[in-house]
């Protein structure tokens, strides 16, 4: 009769043991009774990246990176980008099931009053150097936020919570926005909340003078794609979050450094990488050369390979398909043609295919941002406005969770032993 445990024999003193299964993991502090004397510490696992490690139960976002599966609260991905909007899939993925008609239109109208943020905010954007990076910018904006609403700190307060929630989301589009602008050296735009979120973003970004006519492909566009990023389970970022909310500081605080985890080349910041990769490889002759300096280690191919992904991933399919109906309303792009080229030859090339490497959400993203007028420097922050959703809905999972404690991993010391100070005049 199959047991759901798993057998352990410690060679070293030959003791067996017998670990439950639960859901395909073990506990990991079953572990620590396996010792070889009762001085030991007891046996740990040694996971850099935590490639093997589950750090939670969820019950937001599963992915089968095998199969390409990517489903939010069991909805399949796809079907999301088709018929759901962004605000929606975020009430999906922080309530856990989609709203009736009645609950849509009311956390349409929360978010959309949570959009305007305080004058002292716009006054502290001021400060940034004109050529500051608008994700460093949303970065220190968003932590500032917590110093405007101390009733954060009140975590355990579901009310509080809600709030907090609220009025990160409405205020993302906004932040962003003002960034934008102020790398431009253009004056700020208010937001007017006749508009739907991501046509409120487009106006806030572009309005010059007069009414600004909101282009409905790239309003869609900029949806679905908020839409596909907005939660993916544990990864670097959403991490960071879980880590630094365990700590139970306020939630501004958390997605600020989760924030600063997104802002890095091998996570969000891969969609400005990317387009830096095409421009530098400029055309498609040169897209050979390229892959062989990458197959040699000298660099990454931007956009391509994922932890957890090791087929084409999902959201890169959508992406591609979004990515002709913008091209459809703008003049072509030339790094179309060296991405597709840059694709066609990684997918056919041994290096790539012997390590399950596929283009990945950003390989194709910026060039759609690109498209539609933002500059790359833009590009990690359209990434973070929808992530927010994610983190929130995991931060609040974590609150809620009674087997959560303060983020604390181990580490497998290989330094000096104990050994005695030596006075300077002593060293050799
Ligand atoms: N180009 C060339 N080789 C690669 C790449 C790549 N983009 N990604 C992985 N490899 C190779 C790597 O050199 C290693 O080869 P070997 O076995 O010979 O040493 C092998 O593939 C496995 O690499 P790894 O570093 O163990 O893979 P990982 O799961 O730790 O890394 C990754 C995942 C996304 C950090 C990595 O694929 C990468 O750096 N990609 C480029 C950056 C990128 O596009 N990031 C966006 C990720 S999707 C958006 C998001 O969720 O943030």
């Amino acid at each position: 009769m199959p047991k759901d445990t798993l057998t352990i024999i410690d060679n070293r003193t030959e003791k067996s043991y017998e670990i439950p299964v639960q859901y395909g993991a073990i506990d990991a502090m079953a572990l620590r009774k396996i010792k070889v004397d009762p001085s030991d510490f007891g046996l740990m696992t040694y996971d850099p990246g935590f490639a093997n490690t589950a750090s939670c139960k969820s019950a937001i976002t599963y992915i089968d990176g095998d199969k390409g599966i990517l489903l939010y609260r069991g909805y399949p991905i796809q079907q999301l980008a088709e018929k759901s909007t962004y605000l929606e899939t975020a009430y999906l993925l922080l309530n856990g099931d989609l709203p009736s008609a009645s609950a849509l239109k009311l956390w349409q109208g929360e978010i959309n009053i949570h959009t305007m943020i305080h004058e002292n905010i716009k006054d502290f954007m001021k400060g940034f150097r004109y050529d500051a990076h608008p994700m460093a910018m949303l970065m220190s904006t968003v932590a500032a936020l917590s110093t405007f609403y101390s009733d954060a700190k009140t975590i355990q307060d579901p009310a509080s919570r809600h709030l907090q929630v609220v009025r990160l989301i409405g205020k993302m589009i906004t932040l962003a926005a003002f960034a934008y602008r102020h790398s431009m050296g253009m004056r700020y735009i208010y937001p007017d909340n006749e508009l739907t979120y991501t046509g409120n973003f487009l106006n806030m970004m572009y309005r010059i003078a007069g009414p600004y006519e909101i282009n409905r492909v790239y309003e869609r566009a900029l949806d679905i794609l908020f839409i596909l990023h907005a939660d993916h389970e544990q990864n670097c970022g959403t991490h960071v979050l879980r880590s630094v909310a365990s700590s139970h500081v306020d939630p501004y605080t958390a997605v600020t450094a989760a924030i600063g985890a997104l802002y890095g080349p091998l996570h969000g910041g891969a969609n400005e990488a990317v387009i830096r990769m095409l421009m530098e490889i400029g055309s498609k002759d040169r897209v050979p050369e390229y892959v062989r300096r990458v197959k040699a280690g000298e660099f990454r191919l931007m956009g391509f390979g994922h932890r957890v992904y090791k087929s084409y991933d999902p959201r890169a399919k959508i992406i591609k398909e979004i990515a002709y109906e913008v091209f459809a309303q703008t003049a072509p792009s030339p790094l179309l043609e060296v991405a597709l080229e840059l694709e066609r030859i990684a997918l056919e090339d041994e290096y790539f295919v012997a390590r399950k490497l596929y283009p990945n959400v950003d390989f194709y993203s910026g060039l759609i941002y690109q498209a539609m007028g933002f500059p790359i420097t833009i590009f990690p922050v359209l990434f973070a406005i929808p992530r927010v959703t994610g983190w929130l809905a995991q931060w609040l999972e974590f609150i809620a969770d009674d087997e959560q404690k303060i983020a604390r991993p181990r580490q497998l010391y290989l330094g000096k032993p104990e050994r005695d100070y030596v006075p300077i005049g002593a060293r050799t």
